[in-house]
């Protein structure tokens, strides 16, 4: 389910990635159009430059013989010599002198419009080339981002699920916990106190009777009182070491790894660095002593071990746990392969999963015909229990 969708996801991100990697390539096509219109929008502007100085020599050099026409104007004016022929070639002279201005001054007029004009085409065209720019490299940060954080895309959606998958199997395992309590109840206290029951009703009756043998049924009754006692208290310490509030944590774990090693014939070492209890914190010290059930409890179902060692260090800010058998160890790329399993177990994953609830380290590492160790490092907490 989640692996669909993750790659309907990929296939979103895929196509997302097509579509950017088109607009990039019709943003490259803008980007050069506007470079060439750049280009030939400043060629055409030297061209109008160059039209200009031209204009304003030739306007220069008219203004030069303006003045010199009117000088001679003025000259063949106040001579009354001079000819009413030579009067009137002069004032043509000046004449189309003045005309020749007024036509340089208009195409002065238009070479102005025009490189107005261009300018401000050019203004336009390098703001384009400057938009383009910038979205070619937005474009190009978005690509680089969606294709390579697309595997920390997957693996935050594969850290997701392995936590729901893993929600689901400590709901399961809990159900299973709370029907093997209840069978073991059911068949353990529950059981014995029906046979108590009746073994009352027996020993009254037979007290009637014989007395003697009133005392046998009621020794018989003392034991079945005894092992039901004793099996409720089995229970009550499966449920919760409450020895770890009352006792401690050190005596407590010794006390199983003893029952253990008893009943499995494993050896076990233990070594704590220090004297008086130093895991305060409940919440650490159940966790301490899940991660050493569990792991023994592996040890025992999968390693063939026959030899484990336990080592718990109190250091200034926490605590490092080392558990190391000489088993047969195993690959363990299993464990996460194994997520999406109905039928793997959940060991591994829970005790990892509680030591990143308290904010600390755990670490397997397992080598075939070697063994395995796990070590775990515990933050005391900060804040105090309530
Ligand atoms: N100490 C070990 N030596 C060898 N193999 C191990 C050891 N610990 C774990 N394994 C391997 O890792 C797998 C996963 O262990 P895990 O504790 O998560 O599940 P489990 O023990 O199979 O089931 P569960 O703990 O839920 O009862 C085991 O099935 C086993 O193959
Ligand atoms: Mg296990």
């Amino acid at each position: 389910m989640a692996n669909l969708g993750i790659k309907k996801l990929n296939e979103i991100v895929k196509k997302t990635l097509n579509v950017i990697d088109d607009s990039k390539g019709a943003i490259f096509d803008i980007l050069e159009n506007a470079r060439k219109e750049v280009s030939q929008l400043k060629d055409e502007l030297q061209v109008l430059k160059a039209e200009a100085n031209r204009i304003m020599s030739q306007y220069k050099t008219l203004e030069g013989k303006l003045a010199q026409s009117k000088k001679y104007l003025a000259s063949i004016n106040s001579d009354l010599a001079n000819s009413q022929e030579q009067m009137e070639a002069a004032y043509k002279t000046a004449n189309d002198i003045l005309v020749e201005i007024a036509v340089c001054r208009e195409s002065e007029r238009q070479t102005i419009l025009r490189r107005n004009d261009v300018e401000r085409r050019l203004q336009n065209a390098l703001e384009t080339v400057a938009k383009a720019e910038k979205l070619v490299t937005q474009v190009g940060t978005v690509f680089d981002y969606l294709s390579g954080d697309l595997s920390s895309l997957d693996e935050h959606f594969e850290k997701t699920e392995s936590k729901r998958l893993l929600a689901l199997r400590i709901i399961k395992t809990q159900e299973n916990e709370r029907r093997r309590i209840a069978r073991e109840i059911h068949d353990g206290p529950a059981q014995a106190m029906s046979n108590v029951v009746i073994m009352t009703e027996i020993c009254e009756k037979t007290a009637e009777l014989d007395m003697g043998k009133a005392l046998i049924e009621l020794q018989k009754l003392k034991a079945v009182v005894r092992d039901c006692l004793k099996s409720v208290r089995r229970i009550i310490y499966d449920l919760r070491p409450m020895s770890i509030d009352d006792l401690g944590f050190t005596p407590t774990i010794q006390k199983y790894i003893e029952k253990f090693s008893a009943e499995h014939n494993i050896r076990v070492d233990f070594k704590v660095n220090s004297e008086e209890d130093c895991i305060k914190d409940s919440n650490i010290a159940l966790a301490v002593f899940r991660i050493v059930q569990e792991s023994l409890n592996n040890t025992y179902k999968h390693a063939d071990a026959t030899h484990v060692s336990i080592q718990v260090e109190c250091a200034q800010n926490s605590v490092l746990l080392r558990i190391s058998d000489d088993g047969n160890g195993f690959d363990t790329n299993i464990l996460s392969n194994s997520l999406n399993k109905e039928d793997s177990g959940f060991g591994i994953l829970g005790m990892r999963e509680r030591v990143e609830l308290l904010e600390g380290e755990f670490i397997i590492d397992s080598k075939i015909n070697v063994g395995t160790i796990i070590r775990v490092k515990l933050p005391y907490s900060l804040q105090e229990e309530t």
